[in-house]
């Protein structure tokens, strides 16, 4: 596989607003992601879209207080009546009795086939709205705003949406995309710290996956984005949404090539599930599974001794934990063996082949509890 093409300057204007097209269907279902400051606020983020009686915000109760009301104004210029509803915060309430209080507040409100759903939140509030989206009526339109670093280098683009079931991770859901993504930058200034670290490791994915250019630019800025210098961010949030672009516009259901952007979930998957929801982050289970999954690439043959200090160093800078929680091998394979992944109960990895490459592989249980001995806390 080539690398990404890459359209986007290392210094990107901040005054601008970066537009990412998303390509599908030979553009029948095309949108663009918007990014940039002050996004939430400029009439032109909100013009364009969907025309329909009723416009519904879903959010929480964090991000809801923070943003909703600016959201509001502007959506009330383009539609006669705008909903709002708060969902519980957190990755444990990301289920059906979360998202039934969507459907409960679009049916009690008499809302119709074209109501558009606005997504105001993290990747949780993106799935479950999204999801929603896919399912109300058969399917209504639905915005993605998202506001965590997260959200906006990933869980927003591409049209993933899910549910968590207890038995595994975003296993009830649907493929079903946004038509616009609006990812306002200024909106990550009120992230926590430990959140905006979660983020770095969705952004740490995309260079070894597709840019060995781009993990060495990680690597040399990591300092400016964990002090969330805006330029930086910009740049990082355009450069993982073009890579992202660039595979789900080739491969949109997960039919082979898409599988590349879950590098590090098997492993980490199985850490969510396996500690409980909500008890590690997502992207602090993401970036211990790189850890593992890189030294199963050493371990097979993939990459050199090298690349595993390499990826672990930046992991550990990046304030992101390298260590897994000690489930014991045979649990953490278990619960691998339910990954969307796995076929026939074998587990497939996504595994780097070369920096900027990644592809799918098998790898012999004993390996696998090997690599599990390494990066779990004894
Ligand atoms: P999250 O949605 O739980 O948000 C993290 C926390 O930050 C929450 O407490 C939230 O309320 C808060 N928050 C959000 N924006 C804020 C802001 N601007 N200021 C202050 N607080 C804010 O977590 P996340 O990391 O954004 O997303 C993780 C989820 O995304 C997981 O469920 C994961 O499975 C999913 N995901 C989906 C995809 C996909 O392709 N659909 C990709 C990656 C991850
Ligand atoms: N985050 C994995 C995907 O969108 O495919």
């Amino acid at each position: 596989m080539n690398t990404a093409p890459s359209k986007t300057s290392p210094n990107p204007s901040l005054d601008a607003v970066q537009t990412v097209p998303i390509a599908l269907d030979d553009g029948q279902r095309a949108y663009d992601i918007l990014i940039g400051s002050a996004l939430l606020d400029a009439p032109s983020s909100w013009q364009g879209l969907p025309k329909a009686a009723a416009a519904l915000i879903v959010s929480n109760e964090t991000v809801a207080p923070l943003y909703q009301e600016r959201v509001r104004a502007q959506l009330l210029a383009h539609y006669p009546r705008v909903d709002v509803v708060q969902l519980p915060d957190g990755e444990r309430f990301k289920d059906w009795d979360s998202m039934n209080l969507i459907f409960d507040q679009l049916l009690a409100s008499a809302s119709d086939r074209k109501t558009v759903l606005f997504a105001l939140g993290g990747g949780v509030i993106g799935d479950m709205t999204g999801f929603a989206a896919a399912i109300y009526m058969r399917g209504v339109p639905f915005v993605q705003v998202p506001t965590t670093l997260l959200a906006q280098v990933d869980s927003s683009v591409g049209g993933k949406t899910a549910i968590n079931h207890p038995l595994g991770k975003n296993m009830i859901g649907a493929f079903y995309q946004p038509a616009r993504v609006i990812a306002d930058l200024d909106t990550l200034d009120s992230l926590p710290q430990r959140e905006l670290c979660a983020g770095l490791a969705e952004v740490i994915k995309y260079g070894p996956i597709a840019d060995a250019g781009f993990l060495a630019w990680i690597e040399s800025n990591l300092d400016a984005l964990l002090a969330r210098d805006k330029a930086a961010l910009a740049y990082a949030v355009k450069r993982c949404c073009e890579i992202k672009a660039w595979v789900v516009g080739q491969d949109e259901r997960e039919q082979g090539l898409r599988a590349i952007l879950n590098f590090g979930h098997t492993f980490g998957h199985a850490i969510e599930t396996g500690l409980g929801y909500g008890e590690w982050l997502h992207g602090e289970a993401v970036a211990c599974g790189m850890v593992m999954a890189s030294d199963l690439s050493v371990r097979l043959g993939l990459m050199p001794a090298e690349f595993l200090p390499r990826m672990r160093q930046l992991i550990e800078r990046a304030g992101l934990p390298v260590l897994g929680p000690k489930l014991g091998a045979e649990r953490y394979l278990d619960l691998m063996r339910v990954d969307k992944k796995a076929e026939g109960g074998a587990i497939r990895f996504v595994l780097i082949e070369g920096l900027g490459r990644a592809g799918m592989h098998a790898a012999p249980d004993d390996l696998v509890a090997q690599v599990l001995a390494n990066h779990c806390v004894s």
